[in-house]
Order: C-alpha cells, then sequence, then structure tokens
C-alpha cells in the first residue's frame, strides 16, 4: 500500500472522509498525540487499526466524538461527574470509561463492557468527525511498543505500506497522550496521567484517585484497571535506565561509565556536563515543553548509536507526572536511585 502524507485542505479532508466511511484507516492529529482512526461503529474497520498497528487484541481503543450526542449513542449513561468533566475539560485532552451501548462493537473495547470516549480539540481531526457523522475510534499512531507520533512524519515512519492516508495537522500541541479516568459515582481515578491532572480535577469539586500502577512498576499477575498500563512501551531500541539524583552524581555516574558506549538524556543546559553522546528534553523546571519533546527525545535516541541510555529524572508535580509515568515504561521500570 502507498501511504501519502496530505495536507488538511478541504479536499484532502473530503478524501479523508471517504476513506474512514469505506472503512479504511487514516492518520489524524490531535491535540495530544497523533491517531489511527478508522469508523468506532464497523467492527472490520476497527480491525485494520489492530492489525496496522500490530497491537494486542485485549488493549481497547479510545472512541473519539465531536459532540455530546455522539457521546450519548456510544455510552449507557452519562452521569452527573462525566457532564461537568466535559463541561470543564472537553474538547481537550480528557478520555473517560463509561458503560459501552449495544452500537459500538466489542472489537472496540478488546471484549470490555467499558468504553473509552475523548472529544478532541484539534480542528481536523473534530470537522473529520462531524463529517463522517460517526464516532472514530483511534489509538496512538505507533507501532505497538513504540513512542507515540506527535509529527505527520513519525506516523510515516511507522505506517508507511500500512495505510493509505495521513492528515498532516502540525506538531501536536501537548505531546502526550490524554489523560485516561474511571469514573465513580462520587470521584474518578486517574489510570493514565497526562495534560488533565489530578490538581485540576480536584479544582472543580470532584475527587481524585490515582491508580496503583500509574508512575509505578505493576506486576503482571495483578489485574489492572487499564490493560494499557499492563505493556511495556515507548520504547527505544538502546536499554533506558532513569537516575533519580541531582545533577552532580548523574554526572559523576555516566561519566565514570563513557568507556561502555552509552548515552545520556537530559535537561537543557545540562549536555556539556556529561562526556557522551546526550539528547535533552527540555527545561527542567517546565513540564509542558518536557512533554512536547519527549517522544521526539525517544525516537532521536535510536539516531545516536549506543547500547544504554541513563536518564535525567523529571520532578512529578503536576503535568509531571505523566512524563515521569511514560519514561518509566519506556524505561522497563528500571530506576536507579544514587
Ligand atoms: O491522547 C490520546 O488518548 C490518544 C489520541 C489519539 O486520542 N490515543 C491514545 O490511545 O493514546 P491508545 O490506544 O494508545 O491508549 C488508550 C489507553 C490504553 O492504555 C487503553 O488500555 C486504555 O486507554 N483504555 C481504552 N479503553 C479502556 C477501557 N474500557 N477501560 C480501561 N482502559 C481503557
Ligand atoms: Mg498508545
Amino acid at each position: 500500500m502507498y501511504t501519502k502524507i496530505l495536507e488538511p485542505n478541504e479536499q484532502n479532508i473530503e478524501y479523508a472522509t471517504y476513506i474512514l466511511t469505506k472503512g479504511g484507516v487514516v492518520g489524524i492529529p490531535t491535540e495530544t498525540v497523533y491517531g489511527l482512526g478508522a469508523n468506532a461503529l464497523d467492527d472490520s474497520a476497527v480491525e485494520k487499526i489492530f492489525i496496522a498497528k500490530g497491537r494486542p487484541q485485549d488493549n481497547p481503543l479510545i472512541v473519539h466524538v465531536s459532540s455530546m450526542e455522539m457521546l450519548e449513542d456510544c455510552v449507557v449513561e452519562v452521569s452527573d461527574i462525566a457532564k461537568k468533566l466535559a463541561d470543564e475539560f472537553w474538547p481537550g485532552e480528557l478520555t473517560m470509561i463509561f458503560q459501552k451501548s449495544e452500537l459500538v462493537p466489542v472489537a472496540v473495547t478488546g471484549g470490555l463492557s467499558t468504553i473509552a470516549v475523548r472529544m478532541p480539540r484539534h480542528k481536523v481531526t473534530c470537522d473529520l468527525i462531524e463529517k463522517c457523522g460517526f464516532p472514530i475510534a483511534a489509538p496512538s499512531a505507533n507501532v505497538s511498543g513504540l513512542p507515540s507520533p506527535t509529527t505527520a512524519e513519525h506516523v510515516y515512519n511507522d505506517m508507511c505500506g500500512r495505510i493509505p492516508v495521513i492528515i498532516d495537522g502540525g506538531e501536536c500541541e501537548f505531546g502526550l497522550e490524554s489523560t485516561v479516568v474511571l469514573l465513580r459515582d462520587d470521584d474518578v481515578v486517574i489510570l493514565r496521567p497526562g495534560a488533565v491532572t489530578k490538581e485540576m480535577i480536584e479544582k472543580i469539586g470532584i475527587g481524585v484517585e490515582v491508580a496503583e500502577g500509574v508512575g509505578q512498576n505493576v506486576d503482571e499477575t495483578q489485574p489492572v484497571l487499564s490493560p494499557g498500563m499492563k505493556y511495556k512501551h515507548y520504547s527505544p531500541k538502546a536499554d533506558l535506565a532513569l537516575i533519580d539524583s541531582d545533577l552532580e552524581k548523574f554526572c559523576d555516574y555516566v561519566n565514570a561509565r563513557k568507556e561502555e558506549n552509552i548515552g545520556a538524556m537530559v535537561f537543557d543546559g545540562e549536555t556539556s556536563k556529561v562526556q557522551v553522546p546526550s539528547i535533552t528534553y527540555g527545561d527542567k523546571d517546565n513540564p509542558l515543553i518536557q512533554a512536547k519533546m519527549l517522544f521526539v527525545a525517544l525516537r532521536a535516541l535510536d539516531d545516536i548509536d549506543v547500547k544504554r541510555i541513563y536518564c535525567r529524572v523529571p520532578s512529578v508535580d503536576g503535568v509531571g507526572l505523566a512524563i515521569y509515568d511514560r519514561l518509566l515504561r519506556a524505561s522497563g521500570f528500571e530506576v536507579i536511585k544514587l
């Protein structure tokens, strides 16, 4: 299959709508990361997403809607908490888990009776969903296990020959996947941290619990609330290890091993302090910049030819938790405390 990257003009959006309506898969931009979209109500279309990504069948997809009416079609009930969260954070970087309606095939939800739904903010994808008139199921547009794509070029690198079209909506605004929350009667549980933080949800008067396994290792024999949590993810080809220490100890540790074919992932202004190949993932005190640069940096690590990479640990405050959580998974939960 020949894969084209297309500008998001009217004619190309029309073309993408046509492909989606016919049951095909399209690479779509969102404000979090790029997605691999297909008609969420068509199980054979959804099947193609799993094949293109090489994704385990039991890992459910997120369904993207453009209106509350579309949400209502996909779920059994929209609770008061869900309405409040939607009012505050939709369209945007928040995914909520509902009981699914009969309309949605189980292929989308990996056999679960629940469904993850998000209303994205990126204009191109909102237009596309509206033109299609059906919800679009879309996981991140990477090959399963690799870092999520934040540019059309990343999607092309992973999906060339596997999907017909990628709509280029520019660089993703946030750069990490959405916050996923499980809705309960009186509060919510964060299953995956993202741009919408615990503090932001608490600020509107909703209680928040952070699920075990967020920013932590998961015991593979235990049942998890979100199937995605049990998979190692975002991995560069080299072995990645996180170093929890101050800058001085980090540099001593890395520089003492400079003969060992290693690299370093550091913050801005720190590259000159390490004597091995290194790349940065943003300002130490700016988690929004780190979020934007993290997956770009993880992908770029594959261009420096080293066997093992040591990474500076970010602060876990606010959005920082999302960055730490992704790094932890990329490292296969390897943290060295100095
Ligand atoms: O920002 C995003 O969320 C991006 C863009 C494209 O919207 N999508 C994305 O999808 O990150 P994906 O498939 O890579 O991650 C979906 C996560 C997985 O961890 C999955 O296990 C979880 O959401 N999930 C989906 N449905 C679920 C459900 N019914 N219950 C619990 N977790 C669910
Ligand atoms: Mg993903």
